[in-house]
This record gives C-alpha cells, sequence and structure tokens, in this order.
C-alpha cells in the first residue's frame, strides 16, 4: 500500500491509472476506522480494481463548538487495518494542501442540506460537500462508498452528483452495528461504559417505531412518540435534538408514514451526538 500525502501527486497516479483501465473504489473517511468503514473497503475492493482510502479530518464540516479539536486520531492504526484489507492507496494530505490561502470556493445542496443535522449543525453539509467534491476530483473515482448512517450526507452528496454532473457512482452501504444494535462510529469512542449502555436505547427505539410500522400504524406522529418513549429510557440521555419520520429522497418528514420512510434521529447521551436512522 502506497501512502500519498500529496494532492497533486495522487491525482497524476489516478489518471495513469485510468488510463490503463483501472476500475478505481474510494472510501472517503476522518480516520479512527472501525467495523463500518472496514464494510465499504470490502465492498469497493470488491467491486473495483483500486482501492483508495482517504483520511482527512475535514475541519470546514465542524462548527465552531463542535469536536474537531478531540476529534480521535490513531493515523498508524488506521494504516494498519488498511493494509490489511488491501488498500491499494491511502489518500492522507494536510490541511495546507487541501485548503491553500485563498481557498474561497464552496459547494452547498440547498435544500437536503436543511432539516435532521442541518438544523443543528448550521454549515456542516457545505463542509461536507466541499471536501467531497474535492476529493473526487483528486481521486476520480469509478465508485465512491458512503455508510448509510449518514443517511442526509449520502443524499447530499448524491444530489450534488448528479446536479454537477460529476462522474461517481455514489454507492449507500448498509449501516453496521455493534451486537446490541449501536451503530458505529469513531465517536462512540468518547462514551463512558455507562453512556455505551444508555447509547443501546437509541437502536431499541428505531426497532420499537419500525415495528409499530409493521403492526399496521402509519400516523408518524404516534411512530415518532414511540421512539421517543423508548429513547427516553436511556439514563444518560441529555437531549434528544431530533426524531422525525421522513421521505427517503427529500427527506421532508411525512405525517403518513410508507414503506421505504426513513425514521431518523439525533440525541445526546452524556455530551456526545448520536445519528443513527431505519428504514421502514
Ligand atoms: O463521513 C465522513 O467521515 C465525512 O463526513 C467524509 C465523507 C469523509 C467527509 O469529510
Amino acid at each position: 500500500m502506497q501512502v500519498i500525502k500529496n494532492p497533486k501527486q495522487l491525482q497524476d497516479t489516478m489518471l495513469e491509472l485510468k488510463k490503463q483501465g483501472k476500475k478505481i473504489g474510494f472510501v472517503p473517511t476522518m480516520g479512527y476506522l472501525h467495523e463500518g468503514h472496514i464494510s465499504l473497503i470490502k465492498c469497493a475492493k470488491k467491486e473495483n480494481d483500486i482501492v483508495v482510502v482517504s483520511i482527512f479530518v475535514n475541519p470546514l464540516q465542524f462548527g465552531k463548538n463542535e469536536d474537531l479539536g478531540k476529534y480521535p486520531r490513531d493515523f498508524e492504526r488506521d494504516k494498519s487495518i488498511c493494509e490489511k484489507e488491501g488498500v491499494d492507496y491511502l489518500f492522507y494530505p494536510d490541511y495546507k494542501d487541501m485548503y491553500p490561502e485563498s481557498f474561497q470556493t464552496y459547494v452547498e445542496v440547498v435544500e437536503l442540506s436543511k432539516g435532521l443535522c442541518g438544523d443543528y449543525r448550521p454549515g456542516h453539509f457545505k463542509g461536507v460537500a466541499t471536501v467531497v467534491l474535492k476529493l473526487f476530483n483528486i481521486v476520480c473515482p469509478d465508485n465512491a462508498y458512503f455508510g448509510k448512517k449518514d443517511y442526509q450526507q449520502l443524499k447530499v452528496i448524491q444530489r450534488m452528483v448528479k446536479d454537477l454532473n460529476v462522474p461517481v457512482n455514489v454507492v449507500g452501504c448498509p449501516i453496521v452495528r455493534e451486537p446490541d444494535g449501536l451503530a458505529m462510529s469513531s465517536r462512540n469512542t468518547y462514551l463512558s461504559n455507562e453512556e455505551r449502555q444508555s447509547a443501546t436505547y437509541i437502536y431499541k427505539g428505531l426497532l420499537e417505531g419500525k415495528r409499530l410500522f409493521q403492526s399496521g400504524e402509519r400516523d408518524s406522529e404516534k411512530i415518532r412518540q414511540a421512539v421517543i418513549d423508548t429513547i427516553k429510557k436511556a439514563p444518560l440521555l441529555k437531549e434528544i435534538q431530533y426524531v422525525e419520520v421522513v421521505d427517503k429522497d427529500s427527506l421532508k418528514p411525512k405525517k403518513v408514514a410508507e414503506s421505504g420512510d426513513v425514521i431518523a434521529v439525533a440525541v445526546y447521551i452524556g455530551n456526545t451526538r448520536l445519528i443513527d436512522n431505519m428504514e421502514l
């Protein structure tokens, strides 16, 4: 596996591989890799000739009072995971090379960035869309893999690619969960043992919402309330930011739930913000 830090060097390497007819699969990450990332890498390995993983904690997508400073990082550990998984290129750029001094161009996916996390993290999806388009331009992938845990992010990126004619196939991959149902996330490392226990109520809440839907309930408000009531049982719950039943494409809240809609949740367990979702 080759580690490349310089964007131009990686881009030149990729363009050469493409000339040779190689199919490139790309897994963008912020590092501190877990089973969720590994499942994306495995998927990319299956469907492409060359696999590229990027590790870049993108300051642009963090708000002023968010966890940029304490975001978990362990490059050596991530590197050995990538090596073990058979990644071909690990892109690990420095901030100054991604955002040179006079950087001033941004991408905004206007409607899909509103609601859900967009209401609580202003500017977040603008930061995500901007860095992902940059990464796509540097890596030139045929296929790019994103987890469905960040469901709104996936929709924003799919829309961006369509709207801006970016020649990348964006693949959404299933959420990977711990045995007790907690969705894998680098941020789970912030949780104390007791908080970790409390966090299991998120999945229990989603399951309760889905159970209600499967038993015939179509009133979104009732489904929402069932999810909220279950999550409220979490001993160390600090705040429920949102629980919404939304359309899977527009992400607009639904009054009447339908098969394919998504229940999306964001909560604080202690000081850790966790998101999760479930398709109905
Ligand atoms: O999901 C993530 O890890 C990040 O938002 C991404 C897509 C790598 C962009 O920084």
